[in-house]
Formats: C-alpha cells, structure tokens, sequence
C-alpha cells in the first residue's frame, strides 16, 4: 500500500520510556508491513467497541458519534491509498488509532479504554479467518460444482480403476469424478466446523484479566456477528487454535488438490491420453514446439507442501508458550495469510481446470478391457456359476491370465477349450462377465461404480449443491 514513514518516540506507549528504539528493534518489532491487512477488521472492531462505550455510558454519545465517524474517514483514506502506514507505530491497531486521534483529537484518546491490543488482535484476526472460512467454503463448492459436471457428462463411460496404479478393475468415470466432491464436501464442512467453533468474540478480554469497566461483552460480540463472547479472558488472547484449525483445514484440502493434480499429470500425458487439458491452463516449450505441459496441474500438486509449511511453523511458534499473550504470536499472521491466498488460487484454478477439461471416451474404454481389468469379474462367476471357493476360484482365474499373456491376448480372447482347460465347468455363458460395460454395470452395490449407483449420488449432489 502506502509509504512507511520512521519517527522516533512512540506516542502510542513511550510514557515510561526516554529514548526510542533501535532501528532493528524496529524492524524485528513491527507488523504493520503485514498486518495492515486486517484493517477493515480492526476498524470494524473499534467501531463495535466506541459504540458499546457510549450504550454503557463509558463515553459520551458524542465522543462516540466522532469516533465513529473518524473511523469511517480512516478506513476511506486506507482504501483511497491515501493513508501513511508508519513502522514506528508498530502495527495497525496503533496506525488506526493514532491516525483517529490526528483526526478527531481528544475523543479518539477514549477509544482504547476497556481494550488492549491483545483482544484486539485476538478480535480482528477471527474475524478474518472467519471470512477465509466461508471463502474457502465459497471455492470448494464451486469446485464441486465442476466434478458433479464433469460426473454427469460421463456417468456410464468406463475406465481403468487403479491400485498400486496398476490396472485393478474398470470404473465409471462419473464414479471418479464423484471420488473427488466427497473428498471436496469433507473438506467443506472442516472449514464450516472451524468457523463454528472460532465465533467467538475475544473482544473485552483486554489485556488478559478483562477490565473493571462496566463493557457490555454482548453488544460488541453481536455488532460484530459472533455468536457469543469468549468465556475465559485468559484464553481469548492466548489461543490461536482457531488459526490453525483453519491451516488444518486448508492442508487436508490442499492435499486432496494434489491428488487430483497428479492424476491430471499422468492422464494428460502422451502415454495416457486419458484427458485433454485446455490451452488455457498448460504452456508450451521454448524449445520443444510438441509440447503441451500441464503447468497448473503441477503447481497444484505442489502448493500442499507451502500451506502444510505454513501450518507447521503455526504450531511451531504456538508450542510451549506460557499463557497468556506472547509477542511470539505476532508470527502467526503472515504463514495464514499465505495459505489462504494460496488455497484461494488454487482452487479457482483446481475450478477452471477440471471446468475446461476434456476427457477422451474412447481411450478411456479402450484402456479399461486392457491389463486383464475383468479378471476378478471372472473368478466372481466362477464362484456364482460353479460355486467354487473364491480362493479356488481366484487361483484358476490366475491360471487363465498367465495363460492369456502368454498368448500376448486379453482374456476374452481366449476360446472356449482354452477356459475349460483351466476348468471343465466352464461354459459359453462367461463371456457376458468378461466385458467392461457389464462389469461395471455388475458393482451395483451401495456406493458401488455401477452407472445406476453414479446416477443415483449424481442426484443427491444435484439437490445438494442447488
Ligand atoms: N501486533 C501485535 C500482534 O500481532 C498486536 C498485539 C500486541 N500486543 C502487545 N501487548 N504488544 O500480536
């Protein structure tokens, strides 16, 4: 934003103090160069609390009436560009508070009265982790919405479904497609679950023992849309859980992205083909002009490995402090505001990505009666048709794929004397279970791939998301 301008004495709380600080105390102590991002928070907040002053009859309705229109010109001079952040005054609650007084003069002196920097730090950074919760909640529907999409286009096509990312037995593509919005709506209630817990308002705690002021906890905690104040002065400042439920959240969240991401590696690949990415999200080589590289998904994969770094060193700084607040905590906000500007982009682009995808039937089915993907369907009918044991079973299936390999075949290419050479029972009738579409349609369980199934979770996510 704006320059940062140094003075030297520190009006804000250099009572007791006869020289100003070092110019490296100054920049070791100093948030504002990041924490001017809570300003319409910390505005929000203030204007809360001058209100609930003067409804106590702490301040007068007047001194209450000019702080809160002071406010309002600070935050449009923050807006406009106008506003002068300085180093020397630490970070935004003293900016704010000291650009209020320049202002309006006298009255903006009462506004700190029954409040510390350290509830409103602890108020201000709820309330902005409040609104990346519903940010990400916003994101990760939008996102489903993309799945649910892409599941519906293609509910019945088949494909290879992997273990150890090898062939194991055919899918639908719509069932993985919908793998994804369960993994996407559990992220989503993580976030709508933090924000609960997190609605809580700190504000009133003051330094750390509350204040002996007669301060109307209530008003301010409505003003400001929480759902109650915090019970435990104590706690409201000391604690910055709800933070790092949020980095929690955003890991488990990021990590699922990666997933995907990777699986777009793979499948846009030469060798796969499986999808198509759009020009709008790969690049091109310098110098190989066939190259068509899945750059968004590769970032995607690894954003993980930034937001997790973020979480970890959350904890770190959090673990082994004594209670209360500590400045130690001034270090929490710049790791959450990284990841939550990263988790934001990322799942705009995860959206886009998987909006603009095209996947490609044909090899997608082509690829599913590849690697012997029907071989359990087989040993299941051996168990159904025949009643043989599943062990039984399974081990003359195997014969049969040794057999069909050897052969440089797949195992509907078998003949008939061939089958029954690795069991007599066996009829005519198996082939119907060697085919990928009626595989699929064959795992009608509950959950199950079968295109019935996907039909039936595409319409529950349908009434969901609408
Ligand atoms: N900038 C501080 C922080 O982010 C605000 C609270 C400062 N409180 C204090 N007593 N120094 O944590």
């Amino acid at each position: 934003m704006t320059a940062l301008k140094d003075t030297k004495a520190n009006a804000m709380w250099g009572g007791r103090f006869a020289s100003g600080p070092d110019a490296i105390m100054t920049a070791i102590n100093a948030s504002i160069g990041f924490d001017q991002r809570l300003y319409a928070q910390d505005i929000a907040g203030s204007r809360a609390h001058a209100a609930m002053l003067a409804a106590t009859g702490i301040i007068t309705p007047n001194d209450a009436a000019a702080i809160g229109e002071g406010l309002l010109t600070v935050l449009s001079e923050i807006e406009g560009g106008t506003f002068t952040f300085r180093t020397d005054l630490e970070d935004i609650h003293l900016n704010v508070e000291s650009r209020l007084t320049d202002l309006i003069g006298e009255p903006g002196k009462r506004l700190h009265t029954g409040r510390s920097r350290n509830d409103q730090v602890a108020t201000d950074f709820r309330l902005w982790v409040r609104d990346q919760c519903d940010a990400a909640i916003q994101g990760l529907t939008a996102l489903m919405g993309a799945f649910l999409a892409q599941a519906e286009q293609g509910a019945d096509w088949v494909m290879p479904g992997f273990t150890h990312l090898q062939t194991a037995q055919p899918v639908t593509w719509g069932h993985h497609m919908l793998a994804y919005v369960e993994m996407l709506s559990r992220d989503r209630s993580r976030f709508a679950d933090a924000r609960k817990r997190m609605n809580e308002c700190p504000l009133g705690a003051a330094a750390l023992a509350g204040t002996s002021f007669p301060i109307d906890r209530h008003m301010t905690a409505t003003a400001l849309g929480f759902d109650r104040p915090t019970a435990n002065s104590l706690d409201s400042v000391s604690d910055r859980d709800f933070a790092l439920e949020f980095l929690s959240a955003s890991s488990i969240c990021a990590m699922h992205l990666s997933r995907f991401a990777e699986e777009l590696v793979i499948w846009s690949s030469a060798q796969f083909r499986f999808v198509r990415l759009s020009d709008k999200w790969t690049t091109g080589s310098s110098i190989m002009p066939q190259k068509k590289n899945p750059d968004a998904a590769e970032l995607l994969r690894a954003k993980l490995g930034r937001i997790l770094g973020a979480t970890v060193a959350l904890f770190t700084v959090m673990k082994g402090l004594a209670l209360t607040y500590s400045k130690d905590m001034q270090e929490d906000k710049e790791q959450v505001f990284d990841a939550a500007d990263t988790l934001m982009l990322s799942l705009a682009a995860m959206t886009g990505m998987v909006s603009d995808m095209t996947a490609n039937r044909a090899v997608l089915e082509t690829s599913a009666a590849s690697g012997f993907s029907t071989a359990t369907d087989l040993a299941d009918w051996l168990v159904r048709a025949l009643g043989l044991p599943f062990r039984e079973a399974h081990h003359v299936t195997g014969s049969l794929v040794a057999l069909a390999e050897k052969k440089g075949c797949d195992l509907p290419d078998l003949s008939l004397s061939e089958l029954t050479s690795a069991h007599p029972g066996i009829t005519q009738e198996v082939y119907s279970v060697l085919g990928v579409q009626n595989s699929v349609r064959s795992r009608n369980s509950y959950g199950g791939t079968a295109p019935d199934q996907v039909r039936a979770q595409i319409a529950r996510w349908k009434a969901e998301l609408a």
